[in-house]
């Protein structure tokens, strides 16, 4: 049977026998690849096929080679930028609970002379979206036409922006469709995904950050690693650099969840208040951001230069910046009234005498999902004022009547808070009786790979 393809282009492929292939574990050819994601892009395959075939992908997996020709296949769907500058290098993380280190990393790294540009995603399932947080801030606009984009690296030399139409079409059409069709923790998958979109931005170096643990994607550290080596030898093959981090996810990262509530904890830290955590893990990405910039000659040297970009407060004057150039209200740094935040605060006292033995992340991800800082569909609007602020991490020592969390919320939701609460002492926060439950630790591995031009 001769295949309709969308250019009109004659061969003989079929989306039947495509999926059959991968189903039965063979190889694919790039050429059936790209055929497959340029018909699925332009609406020729429709949804129930491309998610068969995905399944099929997550449960049979991809070589090397396959993985590449995905990815060429999705960068190449929209628009491919290129800087040509090696002082622009962006950071993605693959997700994880309370993970806000973007809105620190991103202006300590520029305030040391990198460009960032950052494309960020929305919220969807049980992590919360970049964009979403940052829209927290009135009139902030992440709907930047991509000359504005670039205009902004050039002159602030910080941008944040939401996904384009432009930039990596497939990927925003396949991951709507993994997130319905349980196929997300797939490593070609996860792969194509980030680097379509990365690799588009016109970036000369990444930063990425690895997630592993019971909140994140990758539930063990052998799956972070193959992830870990299949992002680097994509990255290489596109002659860029790439620095891999592996960090704890078994619990959220600082103590906020929900989207004002983690601006402001991000300015917190800006200002050299933050969690040990958060602060620790932006001043290691940061250094490595100004590492692979050129513009350190070890990691070692370019968290050094991150420090300092904090403590001077040179850091925190970039973000206010950043917030200026993109239409936001830039006093919001120096008055967290000017946020949204929900009045209604619920605490959460602990119980029994104990030891925090686990923190479930993806829990309290979902009972964000619950009021409603977070998305059950993709068309749900974010309320950014909700959210829930954790007291105690792993391994910490608690007795009775300590606080454990704070729900902030509205009047009208004590259902669902009732409901959280009770989950809160129940099973998303797990106690021990006699011992402590050290926290793994949070920088696990950090690879950094140049490439050969
Ligand atoms: N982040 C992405 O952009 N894509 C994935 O598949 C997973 C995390």
């Amino acid at each position: 049977m001769m295949a309709r393809s969308v250019d009109g282009e004659q061969n003989d492929f079929s989306p039947y026998k495509i999926i059959q292939k991968k189903r039965d574990g063979e190889e694919l050819s790039s050429q059936e690849i790209t055929w497959f994601i340029k018909n699925y892009t332009n609406e020729v395959i429709p949804d129930y096929q491309m998610s068969a075939l995905l399944m099929a992908i997550y449960l049979k997996g991809m070589s090397s080679k396959e993985t590449a020709a995905l990815t060429d296949a999705m960068l190449y769907s929209g628009k491919v930028l290129d800087f040509k500058d090696k002082k622009v290098i962006d950071k993605h993380s693959t997700g994880g609970i309370g993970d806000k280190t973007s809105f620190i990393l991103a202006p300590i790294a520029a305030a040391c002379g990198v460009k960032v540009p950052m494309i960020a995603g929305r919220g969807l399932g049980h992590t919360g979206g970049t964009v979403d947080k940052i829209e927290s801030i009135a009139n902030f606009r992440t709907a930047l036409p991509l000359e504005d984009f670039s205009r902004l690296l050039s002159t602030v030399g910080v941008v944040l922006i939401g996904q384009t139409a432009d930039i990596a079409p497939a990927d925003k059409k396949i991951y709507a469709l993994r997130d319905v069709t349980a196929t997300v923790e797939s490593i070609p998958l996860i792969t194509a995904s980030i680097m379509s979109k990365k690799l588009a931005e016109g970036t000369s170096g990444i930063m990425m950050d690895i997630k592993v643990g019971s909140g994140a994607f990758m539930k063990t550290l052998p799956r972070a690693r193959a992830l870990a080596r299949s992002i680097q030898e994509t990255t290489l093959r596109f002659k860029k650099n790439i620095t891999t981090m592996i960090t704890d996810m078994s619990q959220p990262l600082g103590n906020a969840i929900g989207n004002s509530l983690e601006i402001i904890e991000s300015i917190e830290t800006l200002k050299g208040k933050g969690p040990r955590d958060l602060t620790d893990l932006s001043l290691q990405l940061a250094g490595g951001m100004v590492y692979l910039a050129g513009l350190a000659k070890s990691h070692k040297e370019g968290v050094k230069k991150a420090q300092t970009a904090l403590t001077s407060g040179a850091a925190l004057s970039k973000f206010k910046e950043m917030i200026a150039a993109q239409g936001g209200d830039s006093s919001v740094v120096d008055d967290y009234k000017k946020f949204p935040v929900a009045k209604c605060i619920t605490k959460v006292e602990a119980r029994t005498d104990g030891y925090v033995a686990a923190i479930d992340g993806v829990e309290l991800g979902l009972h964000c999902v619950d009021l409603g800082a977070g998305r059950k569909q993709a068309s749900d609007k974010v309320d950014y004022s909700t959210g829930i602020i954790i007291a105690k991490k792993l391994g910490e020592r608690v007795k009775k009547g300590d606080l454990l969390a704070e729900i902030y919320h509205h009047q009208e939701q004590q259902m669902v808070v009732k409901k959280i609460k009770k989950a809160i002492l129940t099973t998303t926060f797990k106690f021990s009786k006699n011992h402590s439950k050290k926290a793994a630790k949070l920088i696990i591995e950090v690879q950094t790979k140049w490439s050969k031009k």
